[in-house]
Parts: structure tokens; C-alpha cells; sequence
């Protein structure tokens, strides 16, 4: 399976100039690589629009950081799906422990949002992982559970899974990959319980947590984990791709 690489810029480049230097500098960049795999980068929201019309030419995809889980209303300050889709973003992030913990989003509220991205055609990146210590892998069941059970067997297919173990993220510690593995395996084993063999091989599962060039073969280069969620590297176009490189 092609391998999906993701970027979350999250809310860097506070000044539009920022923004135009990255977007070329990754044109650049990946201009230099060549790649099967599917390469994500999830600006800040209000950069949707120059991302889809600066990158619309590339092999780069555009993404979201968050959406909302209604289309339109009276929802301050909410991002809608429709309008992230339409802008000409295809995935968006849903459920990253940063807006677990500072927007204290819980996992009704990730279901939620992950079924409307799926209505807007969005293919939703949900990140699990515990937010306090204790039985990580029970955490990230009952995460991977709400999703399963709020989806069925048309739409499951286009769900992205995201291993984030909190304490990984920007700490520049990872797991180890067996570690790694150990958690994708038992993320798509949710996945084959409830909805088979089959489907369970097209749901992709990938890992985030300080990844960089230097240990992306470690982490993602198994039959087991389908890509990376990467946060700091991605910040630097020339770092983000040899992260695809690396990856092959
Ligand atoms: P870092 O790669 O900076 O650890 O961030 C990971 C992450 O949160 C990606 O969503």
C-alpha cells in the first residue's frame, strides 16, 4: 500500500510572508523527489485557501487541521468541511491531543466531526492516544471504538487512523518501533473485528510523535504502520521531504 506522509504545520508561519517562503520552498523541494506515496501538508486554516492555489499543480495535498461537525450555522470561529472541501482540501485532521487538551474536545465530538468530513468527501485523520498515563492501549480503544461504531462498511475505508502517543509529540523521544508496530497491528485489529479482513486492509493507520528524517525508516518502514503524522519536521520544507525520501 502506498505510504501517506502527512504534515501539521499546526499554528506556525504567523505572518503571511512565512507562508509564501514555505510554499515555495516545498514546490522546490519536491520538485527534486520522486515518490509513490501520497504527501499531506494541513496548513493553519486561514491559509487553506493560498495552500490549495499555491500547491494545486503539485503532488502535494492539502489538508486541515480540525473541522467542525455541522456545514454551516452559528458556530463562531468554527472551520465547516464544506468549505475546507471546496477550497480543494482532501483531508483533514481530526481529533489531535493539542484540541483534546486545549479545546477539551472528547470523542463524541471527534465521532461527530469525523461523519461530516466524510460527508464533505474530506478523508478524516483521527489521532489517538492517551492523554493521561495509564493503560495507553485501553485509551486508544475506546477512541478507535467511537469512530468504528459511528461509521459503517461504505465509509470505514476512507478513515485514517493516527498512533500519537502524547508524550512523543515534540518531546524528540519516539517508541520504539516495535512498540510502534505493536500499536498499529492492535489499531487495525479493532478495525478487522468489527468490519473484517478486507475492509481493515484499506483502513490506513499511521504513526506521529517527533518524527524526522533520521528515524523515519525506523518508525514507518514496516508492513504495518501506512505512513507518518509529522509535526515539527514538517515546518522545514527541505526536512518534510527527505522524510519522503527516506520513506522510499
Ligand atoms: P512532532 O512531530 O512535532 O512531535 O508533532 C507530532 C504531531 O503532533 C503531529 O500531529
Amino acid at each position: 500500500m502506498k505510504k501517506l506522509i502527512v504534515g501539521n504545520v499546526k499554528m506556525h508561519m504567523e505572518n503571511p510572508s512565512q507562508r509564501d517562503e514555505y510554499c515555495q520552498a516545498l514546490l522546490q523541494e519536491v520538485s527534486h523527489v520522486h515518490t509513490q506515496h501520497t504527501i499531506v501538508v494541513c496548513p493553519p486554516p486561514v491559509y487553506t485557501e493560498y495552500f490549495c492555489r499555491t500547491l494545486d499543480a503539485s503532488p502535494i495535498a492539502v489538508g486541515g487541521q480540525d473541522c467542525f461537525w455541522e456545514y454551516y450555522g452559528s458556530y463562531t470561529g468554527n472551520t465547516s468541511p464544506k468549505t475546507l472541501a471546496a477550497l480543494g482540501a482532501r483531508y483533514v485532521i481530526v481529533g489531535h491531543s493539542e484540541r483534546r487538551t486545549y479545546n477539551h474536545e472528547t470523542d463524541d465530538d471527534v465521532v461527530r466531526k469525523v461523519i461530516t468530513a466524510l460527508r464533505a468527501d474530506l478523508t478524516p485523520i483521527v489521532c489517538v492516544g492517551f492523554l493521561s498515563m495509564g493503560d495507553e492501549m485501553e485509551s486508544v480503544r475506546v477512541q478507535v471504538e467511537a469512530v468504528l461504531q459511528a461509521c459503517d462498511a461504505h465509509n470505514i475505508h476512507n478513515v485514517v487512523f493516527a498512533y500519537e502517543p502524547v508524550w512523543a509529540i515534540g518531546s524528540g523521544h519516539t517508541p520504539t518501533s516495535d512498540d510502534i508496530q505493536t500499536a498499529t497491528v492492535f489499531i487495525r485489529s479493532l478495525v478487522v473485528q468489527k468490519y473484517g479482513k478486507d475492509t481493515a486492509q484499506k483502513v490506513r493507520v499511521l504513526y506521529g510523535g517527533s518524527v524526522t528524517p533520521d528515524n523515519v525508516t525506523e518508525v514507518c518502514v514496516n508492513a504495518f504502520t501506512d505512513g507518518v503524522l509529522v509535526g515539527k519536521a514538517s515546518l522545514s520544507p527541505s526536512r518534510f521531504m527527505g522524510i519522503v525520501r527516506m520513506v522510499g
